[in-house]
Parts: C-alpha cells; structure tokens; sequence
C-alpha cells in the first residue's frame, strides 16, 4: 500500500466539508466509458482508453484553474483484474506512458500526486515509477491528483479494520478507542480533506467499490457523457450543479 494513513495516536479530528455554494475542495472521479466511446467509433477499447486520457489532462488542468484542492481518479478497480489479459495490458501500458510524459507537466503545475489502492500488483517496475513520481511531486501544493490503482474500497475497509485489529493485539490500543474517527485514520485517505463532490460518467448510476467509506456525505452525481468526452467545460457544470445544492449533514 502506497498512500500511509497519519499517524493513528493524536491525529486531528477530520476537517469539516465544505457547505453548498462553495467550490469543493475533494472531487472524486469514476472514469468510465470509455470502451463505448471507443465502439462508437468503431476503434478498439485501447484508442477510448488513450482518448480518456486526454480528459484527464483537460479535467486536471480545469480543476487546478478553479482551485479544487483534490481530485481523485478511478483509473483501475482491484475488480478490472476481471478483463481480457489484453486489455489489462493495453491499459498499463497507458499508465507507463502517462507517467514518463506527463510528470514534468505534474511538476510545472504544481500538481502533487498520490496513490490509493495497491499500485504493487502492476509489478515492480512500474509501481517503481509510480512511486518516483510520487516523491519527485510531493513538495507540490496547487492541486492534489490521486490515482485510485488496483483499488478497492471494501478492500481498504478491510485493511483499516485489519491495521486496527493488529494494533489492539499487540497492545498499543484500546478497543474501545476505535471509532469513526479511528477508523477514517486507518483509510489509505486519511491525510484527504473529506470527498465533497462524486462524479460518474458514462450513465452507469452505481458507484463500483470506489470510496465507499469516503462517499457517506459526498454530494453524488451521475452524468451521461462518456468519460473521453469528459473536459473543462463538463467539470464547470457539475460544480455549477454541486454550488447548487444543499448539503445539510442530517441537519436542517
Ligand atoms: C473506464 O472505461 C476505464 C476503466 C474501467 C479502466 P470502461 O473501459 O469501463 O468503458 P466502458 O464502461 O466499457 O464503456
Ligand atoms: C469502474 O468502472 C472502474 C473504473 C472507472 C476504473 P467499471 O467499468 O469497471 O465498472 P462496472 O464494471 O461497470 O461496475
Ligand atoms: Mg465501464
């Protein structure tokens, strides 16, 4: 696992989310649509994958430009090990190519990357690289993208409650000192500002084992478009739609 969750002893109490009205500052993105994107065209799946690339450049950059703090991409669930070898392939590939050309603009637009999931399954050599361009951004501020590789939210959960059961064992914990806050701790976004705004593309209205923990207040939002056709100008109306609504937390 690649993103450590903060220290679990004296961490600070969870920052409340933004309310309506403002810009959020955690946007989550489920990517998809792009084998649809592809196939009505007539192309191959890994020409909609390269395109979806593209809209992550354009929606990375808009973002930044409103001042999101944190944008979190579902590029690879620990259930898309369930696809053709060929397509798995075609989409590391992607990724390999995506980090060697795009870390110098990461670094020129002070975008700071990190991983969630568990980037080792990709193998050694690439999750080398993930890595690297991890350190090689950490010092950047202007925007936080975090990759969702290999990941899992049910798994995460499992992790958390696992590093918890752990700690109680060998007696550096209470039990009863496990909580929400103990378990938000555990989640490999524990350092994240709470995820204020959850975005679907392609029509699919379900939410895929992506940050289910995480999405318990997020604002969610399903949009028709396909995930290559996704860019600024999509990112500008759904925060236009999420600056509209009412968040009330239980509250009234
Ligand atoms: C999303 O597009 C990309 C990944 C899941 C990696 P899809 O490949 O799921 O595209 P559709 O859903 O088949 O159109
Ligand atoms: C979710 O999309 C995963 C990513 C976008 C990376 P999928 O296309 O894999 O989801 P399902 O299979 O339609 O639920
Ligand atoms: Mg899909």
């Amino acid at each position: 696992m690649s993103v450590r969750p903060a220290a679990l002893e004296g961490a600070d109490p969870p920052v409340q989310p933004t309310g309506g009205g403002d810009v959020p500052r955690h946007v989550a993105i489920i990517m998809d649509g792009n084998g649809r994107w592809a196939a009505k065209r007539g192309m191959p799946r890994a020409a909609g994958h390269r395109a979806g690339a593209e809209a992550v450049r354009k929606t990375l950059r808009a973002a930044a430009e409103v001042g999101v703090e944190v944008l979190t991409l579902y590029a690879f669930s620990s259930e898309n090990w369930r696809r053709p070898e060929e397509e798995v392939s075609d989409l590391k590939g992607l990724l390999s190519f995506y980090i060697d050309k795009e870390l110098l603009t990461l670094e020129h637009e002070g975008v700071r990357l990190q991983l969630i999931g568990d980037p080792a399954a990709f193998g050694p050599q690439l999750e080398a690289r993930l890595l690297g361009a991890v350190e090689r951004t950490a010092a950047n501020r202007r925007l936080t993208l975090v990759v969702a590789l290999n990941y899992g939210s049910r798994g995460e959960i499992a992790a958390a409650a696992r590093r918890l059961a752990e700690e109680v064992r060998s007696g550096t914990r209470d039990p009863a000192s496990i909580d929400e806050q103990a378990l938000d701790q555990a989640m490999q976004t524990a350092e994240l500002p709470p995820l204020d705004l959850l975005i679907r593309t392609s029509g699919e209205v379900r939410l895929s084992n992506f940050l289910l923990w995480q999405a318990a207040y997020a604002e969610l939002m399903f949009v028709e478009t396909l995930w290559p056709d996704f860019d600024g100008d999509a990112l500008a109306d759904a925060l236009g739609v999420f600056a509209a609504r009412q968040r009330r937390f239980g509250g009234r």
